[in-house]
């Protein structure tokens, strides 16, 4: 197992100082408590792949909300318990937060249900986790500080590069573990040992997936689709029969492949033009795989994920909009008549950002493409210079007619017809007059 040493080497050599002092004070708090604390899962990880991560998970032997409370009040942190589960946030005044949990063990009364939960020791809390490479914890009392706990075979599965279940029964116990298992294997370029991979293989195929609500798989895919490069995921997922969980004609096939790919192409190139205001990937990400999908087949799989309304209204009513508007787009490039800059203004200013960049992945028309990314680079974001309360200083009564002068003036400026204040003012005299 790797020196105590070599753990101390890594902490003070991958984290900055505040990260290590905030480590120590931890170690600090558990020694005046009389309590073993620990630093475990995805940061111990990461800290030995040295990637960073900081997401910092703090497990106490006992009582893990009485540590997070002595903490909070030594180093002025909010403390939000969970009685109900024995853990607790520690959020500190910048609004980092740190996440504490009471040692626990769990039993899963039946396949998907919730575990029954129960203290533990720090051995048993690491069983009942996902795959060996998340059973890595680092001691944090001063007497012990960096000894590695890797009682599971953690680290030589992270120098073998496989992701690798505890236990015969884990996808059963967890089936989203399922999606997680991807997540990890394409995100460390690691890949699924033989014999996990043959458990997920017959968990898919006696269908426990079923057992898991709808709500719990859309996270599961909510974080997959986040991931910086989602594709590869995606393949494994309709490959290990994952995708057709959500919908039977799910799939990644050919077409839509390609269409993930623009995608993926699309949504970088958004990304390193406007790195302030971003977009939501996974909904560009989804929308193509729903590409394959009728209406009421999207229907039901949003039912069936149980997608919030907001979401929902997105990729049901507002995907068939999106659809309607590229093909209208396509229709009128193909008349081979110049579009006006208002024009493309008109047809696509009502589509949301991850919808156009969905709309350029997926037309195979050249000048429909070009002009969506003229409409994003260039004309999504012309405003009039002047405003309602030029308007109305010019004695014009608030009402609907605002709106509509507005969009005039924005028209006029898309197409080169104004340019200064004077020349706005002006229109909108003339406006007026006639
Ligand atoms: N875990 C689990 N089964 C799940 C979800 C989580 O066993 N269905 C365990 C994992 O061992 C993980 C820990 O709970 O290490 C914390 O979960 P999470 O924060 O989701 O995992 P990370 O490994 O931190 O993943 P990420 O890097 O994506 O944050």
């Amino acid at each position: 197992t790797l020196k105590r040493r070599v753990v101390a080497h890594l902490l003070r050599n991958q984290l900055r100082e505040p990260l290590q002092k905030l480590l120590f004070h931890i170690g600090e708090v558990g020694d005046f408590l009389g309590q073993n604390v620990f630093v475990v899962g995805g940061f111990v990880r990461d800290l030995l792949l040295r990637q960073e991560n900081f997401d910092i998970d703090v497990v106490v032997e006992g009582d893990g909300i009485g540590f997070a409370e002595e903490f909070g009040r030594r180093h002025g942190c909010r403390v939000r318990a969970h009685r109900k589960f024995a853990t607790a946030v520690l959020v500190f005044p910048d609004g980092f937060k740190i996440d504490v949990a009471s040692a626990r063990t769990e039993y899963y009364l039946e396949p998907g249900a919730l575990p029954t939960v129960e203290t533990a020791s720090i051995k048993l809390d690491l069983y009942r986790r996902d795959f060996t490479i998340n059973t890595l914890a680092i001691a944090m009392n001063r007497a012990h500080f960096g000894e590695l706990l890797d009682y599971f075979g953690g680290q030589s599965d992270l120098r073998e590069k496989a992701i690798r279940v505890l236990h015969n029964l884990s996808f059963v116990e967890d089936p989203t573990r399922m999606f997680r298992a991807i997540r990890f294997e394409q995100r460390l370029a690691f890949q699924l040992g033989r014999h996990t991979e043959h458990l997920l293989k017959s968990a898919v195929r006696m269908g426990f997936l079923e057992k898991v609500s709808g709500p719990r798989v859309f996270n599961e895919m909510l974080l997959i689709l986040r991931e910086p490069d989602p594709l590869p995921a995606i393949a494994r997922l309709d490959e290990l029969g994952l995708l057709a969980y959500i919908h039977p004609r799910m799939s990644c096939r050919s077409e839509i492949n390609r269409l993930l790919a623009a995608a993926k192409r699309t949504v970088d190139w958004y990304e390193l033009l406007y790195t302030g205001e971003g977009c939501q990937r996974w909904q560009v990400f989804f929308l193509c795989l729903f590409s394959g999908l009728d209406e009421s087949e999207v229907n039901q799989v949003l039912r069936h994920l149980g997608m919030p309304p907001r979401y929902a209204e997105f990729f049901g009513p507002e995907r068939e909009t999106v659809h309607r508007i590229v093909h209208q787009l396509e229709w009128r490039c193909s008349q081979r008549r110049n579009l006006s800059n208002s024009e493309v203004y008109r047809m696509l200013r009502e589509l949301p950002i991850e919808a156009l960049l969905y709309g350029m992945a997926r037309t195979e028309h050249e000048e429909a493409r070009r002009l969506m990314s003229h409409f994003v680079t260039h004309l999504r974001s012309v405003v009039s210079l002047i405003g309602g309360r030029d308007l109305q200083s010019m004695g014009l009564k608030p009402g609907p007619c605002y709106g509509e002068i507005l969009n005039k003036l924005v028209a006029a400026r898309l197409d080169g017809l104004v340019s200064t204040r004077e020349d706005e003012l002006r229109l909108v005299r003339r406006l007026l007059a006639g």
